[in-house]
């Protein structure tokens, strides 16, 4: 038969605290506990044998010393016990009081308050007392159902309960509450034990569960064995033990209460170990008691030992883990409440933790409850110990100051930028927040010299730290370094992926006379103030500005340069296309002479289109400059003498244009005339030039 003790076993610290100070009383003298020290009655039978007895009421102590046992007692006793004069000595369990000052206060700031667990445990109604008899008490959340709406509801747990029960509860709660707020006081002891427990019971055919019946921790224990499946007994003592019991079985599991001294644990595993081995165990039990144990026997006893020592070290390990707090250290709490004083932290300490407003770390406008909620896990560090009504100080402020340099740290090593909200400009630079404070001066803000600083405060940019002392509290971070490597980084991309012939989308961002400069993603392209379009620009500034996003048409792309050359005039629709249509041979159009050359003139007759009139063609008569004739910006109405699309010319006659307008003119007097019967004389259609040059006749002499 395999037989295992359980590693979490024997006297919880609640409850060898209380011994020991019971103990020391006998030792003062003796004096009354207030109901049983324990819920062990060989325990307690010892201790009254040493002259501590148990009083079942306060009328039979007259007077000396009273022990509050471990279960704790109402407030209302308490006071009780000090009217009547008598030296009271607290042996509640610290985290029994916990208990006791978590339902105080939720009754106090008015919420109903119900406590998971059995009603006539004397910890229950000790707990129940701290309410002024107000909480409920439930067995489970079939009781919550039962129950009425509420408004707000404050719940908490007996410490053995499991914590399924007390989440099952809490869920319905919510269900029937406007709000529920959980209080956590389940010890963690008991849940180490009863996970240890359905652990043993489920590899294990027989279970013995030592420890008081009236242990409530003790009773969970057992009832998580035969949940588990397996044949459990619970037993007070070995005494009980009875050999049927293992008929068949290959495996025993022995699981203790908090409340079991080790001797009887001990007893118990003796009395396996006999069994096992097939002697008689009554014989052997009463040698044992009656004589010293031979050198063999002590042998025997060290084959046990050393379970129940890991047992008790365990314990001890719990306890220090409660005291060991120190002030200044970092640790994780879960967030039990939140108010507008505060933040109640529970860090696994006989009482919760309270962060003061003052040490939340709030930025501007928010509240505690913007920051966190009940439930959630936070860093803390330990500010004092022994703060304001036996609460720990906390500092979240602190703990987060610890977690942003621990990132800052990080993120400075490996060079991985973050992204920071600037909060204020200030002389020289920006002040971000990077967890701590931290600046950017003014020279790593920006690629380039910024002028006004103001329009990134409120933004979050992008940055890398370049320095960090902790000593001086100093952050200093780039965002210039982020900007010149995503620039390289485009840069590299754009030279890669160009090619002619493709249209890319760029921003303007530099106009000259000679035409514009646009940013293609790290890479500048020169769009020439002749590709700009299809008419005449003397500037660039007539057809982009600087800041405009463009579609423009790769027409070069000089890569051992790094020059890439662009049109924007081939984007858009090309005026030469059907231009035989627009401008018939022999047809007169209108246009505007643009420009002057010693063969001629050229008439725009529509943006991009210009024509020639050859110097042949100006005038009927001969002329040696086309100044003799036009000047620039003189509308004048030419004719279409031939178009060349392929070659993109037009040419133009003023000459014929004024002929063939002459003519018209001539032919438009000369009409009436021969409708009426008679002939135009020379005079009659010359008249006008005729007396034009009688007056320069006239003029001349
Ligand atoms: Fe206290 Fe937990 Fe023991 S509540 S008495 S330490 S089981």
């Amino acid at each position: 038969m395999r037989v295992t003790l359980a590693k979490n076993a024997g006297f919880c610290f609640g409850v060898r605290r209380a011994v020991e100070m019971a103990e020391q009383m006998a030792n003062d003298g003796g004096g009354h506990s207030l109901g049983p020290v324990i819920h062990n009655r060989p325990v307690v039978e010892a201790l009254a044998a040493r002259g501590v007895k148990e009083a079942v009421g306060l009328d039979e102590i007259e007077s000396g010393a009273v022990l509050l046992p471990s279960h704790g007692v109402s407030p209302g006793l308490a006071e009780e016990v000090r009217r009547k004069g008598l030296v009271v000595c607290d042996a509640t369990c610290p985290l029994v009081k916990r208990a006791q000052e978590a339902a105080a206060r939720l009754s106090e700031e008015g919420y109903t308050v119900v406590i998971v667990g059995d009603p006539k445990h004397t910890e229950v109604q000790s707990v129940v007392g701290w309410t002024g008899g107000k909480a409920v008490v439930v067995d489970g959340p079939e009781d919550i159902r039962k129950m009425p709406p509420m408004d707000r509801v404050g719940v908490l747990s007996q410490t053995t309960q499991p914590a399924a029960k007390l989440e099952a509860v809490v869920e319905a709660l919510r269900e029937k509450a406007r709000e529920v707020r959980v209080e956590p006081t389940i010890c963690r002891v008991t849940l180490d034990r009863q996970a240890e427990a359905r652990e043993l019971a489920g590899g294990a055919d027989v279970v013995l569960v030592v420890g008081g019946r009236h242990s409530a921790n003790t009773r969970q224990l057992a009832e998580i064995s035969r949940a588990a499946g397996a044949r459990t007994y619970h037993l007070e003592s070995a005494a009980e033990v009875e050999p049927g019991w293992f008929s068949g079985a290959e495996t025993v599991a022995i699981l203790a209460g908090a409340s079991t001294p080790d001797w009887i644990t001990e007893e118990v595993v003796a009395m396996m170990k006999e069994l096992d081995e097939g002697k008689e165990p009554e014989a052997e039990r009463e040698e044992a008691r009656t004589a010293e144990p031979s050198e063999p026997a002590k042998e025997e006893e060290k084959v046990a030992a050393p379970e129940v020592e890991s047992m008790t070290e365990g314990q001890a390990e719990m306890e220090k883990a409660l005291r060991d707090l120190k002030n200044g250290e970092l640790v994780r709490g879960k967030v039990v409440s939140v108010g507008d004083e505060g933040v109640m932290v529970d860090v696994g300490y006989k009482s919760e933790g309270i962060i003061p407003v003052g040490e939340l770390g709030l930025k501007d406008n928010q509240t505690p409850a913007d920051m966190v909620k009940v439930g959630d896990e936070i860093n803390v560090v330990i500010k004092n110990v022994e703060g304001q009504d036996g609460n720990v100080i906390l500092s979240k402020r602190r703990a987060d100051d610890e977690d942003a340099w621990k990132h800052l740290q990080a993120v400075h090593e490996s060079g991985e930028p973050i992204e920071v909200p600037v909060t204020a400009e200030v002389k020289g630079g920006l002040i971000v927040d990077a967890g701590v404070r931290g600046f950017i001066p003014a020279s790593h803000v920006s690629r380039g010299f910024v002028k006004d600083l103001k329009p990134f405060v409120g933004q979050e940019i992008k940055v890398r730290v370049i320095e960090l002392d902790r000593p001086r509290n100093q952050v200093i971070l780039s965002r210039k370094l982020i900007l010149e490597e995503e620039q390289r980084r485009l840069r590299e991309e754009t030279w890669r992926n160009i090619n002619e012939g493709e249209v890319r989308t760029g921003v303007v961002k530099r106009l000259t006379d000679f035409g514009a400069f646009v940013d293609l993603g790290g890479v500048d392209g020169l769009l020439h103030v002749s590709e700009l379009s299809w008419g005449r620009v003397k500037h660039p500034s007539e057809v982009v500005h600087e800041g405009q996003e463009i579609k423009v048409k790769v027409l070069k792309v000089d890569r051992e340069n790094e020059r890439i050359s662009l049109g924007y005039k081939q984007i858009l629709p090309d005026p030469w296309t059907s231009i035989q249509e627009r401008y018939v041979e022999g047809s007169v159009v209108a246009g505007k002479v643009v420009r002057l050359a010693p063969f001629g003139a050229f008439v725009e007759l529509q943006p991009g289109i210009d024509g020639l009139v050859h110097i042949s063609q100006l005038a009927d008569r001969r002329v040696a400059k086309p100044e003799e004739v036009v000047s620039v910006g003189q509308e004048v109405k030419v004719k279409v003498l031939g178009v060349n699309p392929q070659a993109h010319r037009i040419s133009l006659s003023l000459r014929e244009a004024e002929e063939d307008r002459d003519r018209a003119e001539y032919e438009q007097k000369a009409k009436p005339e021969a409708e009426g019967g008679g002939l135009a004389t020379i005079g009659d259609v010359f008249s006008d030039l005729l007396t034009g040059q009688k007056g320069q006749d006239k003029d001349k002499s």
